[in-house]
């Protein structure tokens, strides 16, 4: 999607981008390359890995800044709040974080079962597994994952936990796969859950709703907003987002006087998909969406 963010971005050479979710980096550097010695680049990512590289590559160029939190907290970021051009986010987790088996993504690679992109802060996977109910567990399993299997995966942790705490990831996907049918499918049988229960502990789709809010906020009018995300919850929380921002609601026939409708958002194009080429070189990039907006002037 590297291309098609720079273009949808549409940067100026002179102007002030946020790059919301740093990860490794990969889109940074694009824009910083088309930034001449006005322009500023503001950096965020809640892992504490990711802005350690962001320091280690960038902290001497002083086009650049780095904070390192959530993109919901960018209102209290006073250099995000003095206006910007663009911001991007390119949600979920990024290859690090599935790779490294320490960090508790991976249902592949044995590790502590702890998935929080900041380590730092709320909950553990393996703490929320170790007390809340089943009834508690199977919702996030279902609503995050759509995991079909929900109720009696859930059962089974609570049932196993009883004799002894899961703390491994790969107790959780031995456990999981012990209890699903594996039928027809081609992805691992815990696939669905790892997911739902990332999403859930990195409260990801809360910060979305208040990150797009907190962008549009900071974006400057003509500024433009763009969002990657991987899973079809985040993509219906983005779609939302701008046509209700973009478009007026459809008419209500019981309301006797209509309610005036400013737009505040323009939508750029459809949705984007990674093309052919790009997914031969990153195969994740199989699901991920952009979809990007402008702030239109007038807009407060
Ligand atoms: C898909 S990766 C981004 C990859 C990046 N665009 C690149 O080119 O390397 C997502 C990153 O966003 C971070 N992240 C996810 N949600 C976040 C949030 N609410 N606030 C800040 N960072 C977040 C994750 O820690 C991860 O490093």
């Amino acid at each position: 999607m590297y291309a098609q963010v720079m273009e949808g971005l549409r940067i100026r050479e002179d102007g002030t981008y946020l790059d919301g979710t740093f990860g490794r980096g990969g889109h940074a550097r694009g824009v910083l390359q088309q930034l001449n010695a006005g322009g500023r680049l503001l950096l965020m990512d809640k892992d504490p890995e990711a802005i350690l590289v962001a320091e280690r590559e960038f902290s001497a160029d002083p086009r650049v800044s780095i904070h390192r939190g959530s993109f919901t907290d960018l209102a209290h970021w006073a250099l995000a709040q003095q206006g910007l051009d663009g911001v991007l986010f390119d949600l979920g987790v990024s290859s690090p974080q599935l790779d490294v088996a320490e960090r508790g993504f991976s249902f592949g690679k044995d590790g502590p079962l702890d998935m929080r992109m900041d380590p730092d802060s709320g909950e553990s996977a393996a703490q929320w597994l170790a007390q809340a109910d089943d009834r508690e567990i199977a919702d996030v399993l279902w609503t995050y994952g759509e995991e079909k299997q929900s109720r009696r995966i859930a059962r089974a942790i609570v049932a196993r936990r009883d004799d002894a705490p899961l703390t491994r990831t790969a107790q959780l996907a031995e456990l999981i796969a012990s209890v699903v049918p594996r039928g027809a499918q081609k992805i691992h049988p815990a696939t669905r859950s790892f997911q739902a229960i990332r999403i859930f502990i990195n409260r990801e789709l809360e910060d979305l709703e208040h990150g797009l809010d907190a962008a549009l906020a900071a974006l400057k009018p003509g500024g433009r907003l763009a969002v990657i995300s991987f899973h079809s919850l985040e993509d219906r929380i983005v779609k939302r987002f701008i046509l209700q921002h973009a478009k007026a609601p459809p008419a209500n026939r019981r309301m006797p006087v209509e309610i005036a409708f400013t737009p505040t958002l323009a939508m750029i194009g459809g949705s984007r998909k990674a093309t052919e080429a790009e997914l031969a070189v990153n195969p994740r990039a199989r699901s991920a969406v952009l979809r990007v907006a402008e702030k239109l002037a007038g807009a407060a």
